[in-house]
């Protein structure tokens, strides 16, 4: 659209956003515009498009568990007024109730659906361009589908305009053929449906006041009805059970998908890997079979990423590699390597080169550029030193059931295996833990700890304790090879 025609023709004076309905057929006690795709609710895909076009307000129409609803657009769009419809009879009586939010209404009004998350800001500008250059009274979006099933059909006369839209509930046989459906979206001249909403009565086999009887009405009013078909047909469609949820879900997810490979991103197998719309991808990333990437999500490129691994609000740098991890709230490093099988919960930080390995678990730990924590760690509440070398088996002991404390790991140390360091206690740089202690106290720098008993051996104890076994057989023949050996290395030469 260009800006002079926005001039002229003024912005759009309101987009009202349908949203009070029961959604019956998701069998959900939560409500159904809160169910999500791509990791957003479904109305919050309703809002996105709305606020494209700019309009002086949007209204959204609650009703059936409106607090729910509520609090959810109190956090995603607190801009946006909020119409009640106590009770849900219908799509029309649901505009009614949102334009008691408009008195003084004049110009253009969008209505959208709650329940229609396909729709693109760009397509409402399309759609509010027809409608503008047909100086129509009302323009609906429609399509053609091969299963029309559930839809209103569009009914046109002999001259191919539309008359009107008959329910799929209420049709006849020969209008159950029309494959072209209303996607339940439109714009109205505000005057026109004011009146026309007036004229409206539940004579359906619903008993319900449709909206869609409003084409119909202004037909009849002598004023042009347009609608304005739509190539991309998931844009028309709505969701109205858990199956069309999965199917629009899997779509928008090939879409995003196709997004970013078209940006240079290698998808190895797009039917297992889930990419919200939310997420941010850098050109040569490769996501391998089984990824998720949710939330804030970032991955900086080159970095490959799976297969079978889920980041939420996860920031991953350059070059890193992450393979088989849980991760949330975290940051990796780039040129980074983690798992496989890590578990990356919040406030992980892992620093540039840095590893977090194999069975290893983090959480708000710090672990400096180059850091290695390669296998079965626990790593609580952490500050880890640049180059610090964390053995295998070393537990960050955070918690002594009644708070947790740090523990401090500095420059360059070696976190003997199997360590067990009890917070809070401080390592100095360039210190060394011996393997198998247990700390309990500060270390120095260029100091070596070793807590732990001292080793004593009991000669002769299998002999006496364990008579007869493989283990006692097993020790003479090897206390027997011992002074064969001794007794030859006596020998002259
Ligand atoms: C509606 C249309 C149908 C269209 C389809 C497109 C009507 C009568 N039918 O049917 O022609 O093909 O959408 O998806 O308009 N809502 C309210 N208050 C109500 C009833 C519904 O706010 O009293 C809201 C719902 O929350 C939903 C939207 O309106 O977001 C559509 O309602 P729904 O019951 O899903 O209508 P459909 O049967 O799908
Ligand atoms: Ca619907």
């Amino acid at each position: 659209m260009s800006v002079h025609s926005d001039q002229a023709l003024g912005p759009v004076a309101a987009v009202v956003i349908l949203a009070a309905g029961e959604g019956k057929r998701m069998k959900s006690s939560r409500s159904k515009l809160l169910h999500q795709i791509a990791g957003h609710s479904m109305l919050s895909y309703a809002v996105t498009a709305a606020t494209t076009v700019q309009p002086e307000h949007i209204v959204v129409v609650v009703g059936h568990l409106r607090d729910q609803v509520e609090a959810h657009l109190a956090e995603i769009a607190p801009h946006v007024r909020i119409a009640v419809q106590e009770q849900q009879l219908g799509t029309g009586h649901a505009v009614q109730a949102a334009l008691t939010q408009l008195a003084e209404l004049t110009g253009d009004v969008i209505v959208t659906l709650g329940d229609a998350p396909m729709l693109t800001g760009e397509t409402l500008a399309a759609l509010l361009e027809e409608h503008r250059s047909n100086q129509a009274a009302v323009t609906v979006l429609t399509a053609e589908v091969p299963d029309p099933t559930g839809y209103g059909r569009i009914l046109r006369d002999t001259e191919g305009m539309v008359t009107g839209i008959v329910e799929h509930r209420d049709a006849d046989d020969t209008q159950l053929e029309i494959i072209e459906i209303n996607s339940g979206i439109y714009v109205f001249d505000a005057a026109s449906l004011r009146s026309a909403l007036t004229e409206l009565a539940p004579s359906n086999d619903q008993g319900e006041l449709y909206l869609t009887d409003v084409l119909s009405v202004v037909r009849e009013a002598g004023k042009p009805v347009a609608a304005y078909v739509i190539d991309d047909v998931w844009q028309a469609e709505g969701i109205n059970d858990r199956n069309q949820l999965c199917r629009m879900n899997a779509e928008l997810n090939r879409r995003i998908l196709q997004r970013w490979m078209s940006e240079g991103v290698t998808v190895v197998d797009p039917a297992t890997t889930w990419v919200h719309a939310s997420v941010d991808l850098a050109p040569d990333v490769i996501l391998l079979p089984g990824t998720s990437l949710e939330g804030a999500t970032s991955v900086a490129a080159g970095a490959q990423i799976g297969p079978d691994t889920t980041l939420i609000d996860v920031e991953v740098g350059e070059n890193a590699v992450v393979t088989r991890t849980q991760a949330s709230l975290s940051v990796i490093g780039p040129g980074a390597n983690v798992g496989p099988f890590a578990h990356l919960r919040p406030g992980t930080m892992l620093g540039a080169g840095g590893k977090i390995g194999t069975f290893v678990e983090t959480k708000n730990a710090r672990i400096g550029a180059g850091a290695k924590a390669p296998h079965l760690s626990y790593l609580g509440d952490a500050v880890i030193g640049e180059g610090a070398n964390i053995g295998a088996g070393v537990i960050f002991a955070n918690y002594d059931g009644v708070r947790k404390s740090t523990s401090t790991v500095g420059a360059y140390d070696f976190v003997g295996s199997n360590s067990v360091l009890v917070a809070p206690v401080e390592i100095a740089d360039g210190a060394y833990i011996a393997a198998g202690s247990t700390i309990t106290g500060d270390v120095g720098p260029g100091e070596l700890a070793v807590s732990r008993s001292q080793q004593r051996n009991v000669p002769g104890w299998v002999a006496r304790k364990r008579p007869g076994t493989k283990t006692a057989r097993a020790a003479e023949a090897a206390q027997e090879q011992q002074a064969a050996d001794a007794a030859q290395q006596k020998e002259p030469s």
